[in-house]
């Protein structure tokens, strides 16, 4: 048995030091403290971000079928609604009849403080899952294909006309530009100065933000062409068993006069297609035993650290001051804390 003990000896990874060789020193002490402070700091931290989860962000190609969904439209154009129409034209040639699901209501055309007036849309940035959570409240419109005050100087068009999951555009015109009617708009009138709303896909959630919420444009041109392409990329958010399924959008527009040759009538075109691949934000967090390994692993990884640190230190000491200034705030040897309180008498 003493054999094999001896055998296994062998294998014994963890170095001892020898009693005498472990003295107490005032900087020891210190870099102790120190050390589980600072320990104490990330443990913290470790427990902060357990409890609070992290954010995971994941792109898959949407396998998701998707036969077709919603355009939540609420627009302002400075035009009589009289004089206006709206539909969807898509790659499938289905006949939305836009301008009969959507609320054509008279309005003045006063543009509020907080809108953002002829600029480009370019600073738009992914909502972050709060914010989502935030505005998760769904909202449906309440009237559908209703007509009020048609003749008021401008037109407040609003609903949810249902399309297919496919390329196309949704388009508001003077009347009589797309499609020859006996009394189109006349053409002193048109004014497509706008403000945006609302503009957004899927399901409606009024308080998620989309790049063409709140904007508009003005011109003083009345054949203007607002064009606006959208690439529409389906998200999931995803925290604490609540889901929100919805869309988000990236955005280039352009603007010029109607041309003759090709003609592209005055109007606001959205146009939009979509991604092949859904974008995935939730909230994950780890399971305890997980948190509870990362922790010793951090931890003791950290004492290892400082041991080597301390050492390293001590060893710069004696390299720059001597032995003398290393040994200065030891204790003896032999000596330990309650060396002191004892009578140096060698009659005792
Ligand atoms: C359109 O209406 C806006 C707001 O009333 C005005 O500032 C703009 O000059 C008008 N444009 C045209 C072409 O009449």
């Amino acid at each position: 048995m003493d054999n094999f003990s001896n055998k296994v000896k062998v294998f014994d990874a963890f170095p001892k030091v020898a009693p005498e060789h472990s003295v107490r020193s005032s900087r020891g002490g210190l870099s102790s403290v120190f050390t589980i402070i600072f320990g104490l700091f990330i443990l913290w931290v470790q427990v902060g971000g357990f409890l609070g989860g992290f954010i995971d962000r994941q792109f898959s190609v949407n396998k998701k079928l998707e036969l077709n969904l919603d355009i939540n439209v609420d627009i302002v154009v400075a035009m009589p609604c009289d004089m206006l129409t709206a539909n969807v034209m898509d790659i499938t040639n289905d006949n939305f009849l836009a301008h009969e699901v959507l609320n054509f209501i008279g309005v003045d055309f006063r543009i509020p403080p907080f809108f953002n007036m002829n600029n480009e849309n370019d600073n738009h940035m992914t909502s972050n899952l709060d914010r989502a959570m935030e505005g998760s409240l769904r909202a449906e419109y309440a009237v559908k294909g209703k007509r009020v005050n048609t003749d008021a100087p401008a037109c407040h068009i609003f609903g949810l006309i249902p399309v297919n999951h496919v390329k196309g555009k949704f388009f508001i015109v003077p009347k009589g530009t797309m499609y020859p009617l006996r009394e189109p708009a006349p053409k002193d009138k048109f004014n497509l100065s706008h403000l945006i709303y609302e503009f957004s896909y899927g399901e409606f959630y009024p308080f998620i933000d989309n790049p063409l919420d709140f904007t508009g444009k003005v011109t003083k041109e009345k054949d203007q062409v607002y064009n606006y392409f959208a690439k529409v990329v389906p998200t999931l958010y995803e925290k604490i068993g609540l889901e929100i399924d919805t869309y988000q959008y990236s955005l280039t527009e352009t603007h010029h006069k109607a041309r003759g040759s090709g003609y592209i009538p005055p109007g606001i075109f959205m146009n939009y297609s979509f991604e092949p691949i859904r974008l995935l934000i939730r909230e994950k967090r780890i399971s305890f035993f997980a948190f509870v390994s990362r922790i010793a692993t951090i931890l003791s990884g950290l004492f290892i650290a400082a041991g080597y640190l301390y050492r390293l230190y001590e060893k710069l000491l004696f390299v720059l001051f001597g032995r003398k200034y290393v040994d200065r705030n030891r204790e003896k040897k032999e000596g330990g804390l309650l060396d002191h309180l004892v009578p140096q008498n060698k009659d005792f």
